[in-house]
């Protein structure tokens, strides 16, 4: 079984994918985290994120099983990946790798913003989920704050507004929901909430 989880920033996808794949036994990969790896690559070589090539290079030699660092879960992280992430070339190398990911058995959970859309097509549940701009920044100022980041939450705000703009207005694999995705609004609901919201619509496709 493949899940398919999308939507934009700070919206909870990443808590809830790794949730519903715990408890189902499925694995989990948060594709942001790709796109964030190669960006690290380009700014810790003193590369512009301009270079599409120098992008493109990074996205094809990714070594994927190191995917972690505080580092790559912060702000200026975030921002980076939103760049190269627009870059057609970046996507295209990172492609078979999460097709592969989502055909682990006995299930696999993808989230990030194409995975309904570009990455799997055919995922046999597919859900978009959305929180408006304010309730976002606010959890993302939560979690910055829980791990040291002091930023201030206008700033974040801003920052979201941003990258929700370039994500949706990209050319290549946008941000935005699959025709059949069904779309889950958490702006209401906590951790708990969003995941039962989600796990029932998953149990209805078993
Ligand atoms: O989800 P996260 O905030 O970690 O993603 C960082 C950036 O990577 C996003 O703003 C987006 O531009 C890009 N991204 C993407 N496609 C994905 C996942 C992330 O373009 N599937």
């Amino acid at each position: 079984m493949l899940i398919a989880i999308d939507g934009p920033a700070a919206s909870g996808k990443g808590t809830l994918g790794k949730r519903l794949a715990d408890h189902l036994g499925f694995a989990h990969l948060d594709t942001g985290l790709l796109y964030r790896a190669v960006a690290a690559v380009l700014l810790n070589e003193g590369i512009p994120l301009s270079d599409r090539e120098a992008a493109a290079q990074a996205a094809e030699n990714l070594d994927v099983a190191h995917l972690d660092g505080p580092d790559l879960r912060g702000a200026a992280m975030g921002e980076a990946a939103s760049v190269i992430s627009a870059y057609q070339p970046v996507r295209d190398a990172l492609l078979a790798f999460q097709r592969q990911f989502g055909s682990e058995l006995p299930g696999a959970v993808l989230d990030g913003r194409d995975i309904g859309t570009v990455v799997c097509p055919n995922a046999d549940v597919k859900l978009f989920i959305t929180a408006t701009p304010e309730e976002r920044a606010r959890r993302r100022h939560l979690e910055l704050l829980r791990r040291g980041e002091d930023v201030a939450y206008t700033s974040i705000l801003a920052d979201i507004r941003r990258r929700d703009e370039r994500d949706m207005t990209r050319a290549t694999a946008p941000l935005k929901a699959a025709p059949d995705a069904i779309t889950l609004d958490t702006t209401a609901l906590d951790a708990d909430g969003a995941f039962l919201a989600a796990l029932a619509i998953v149990e209805k496709k078993r």
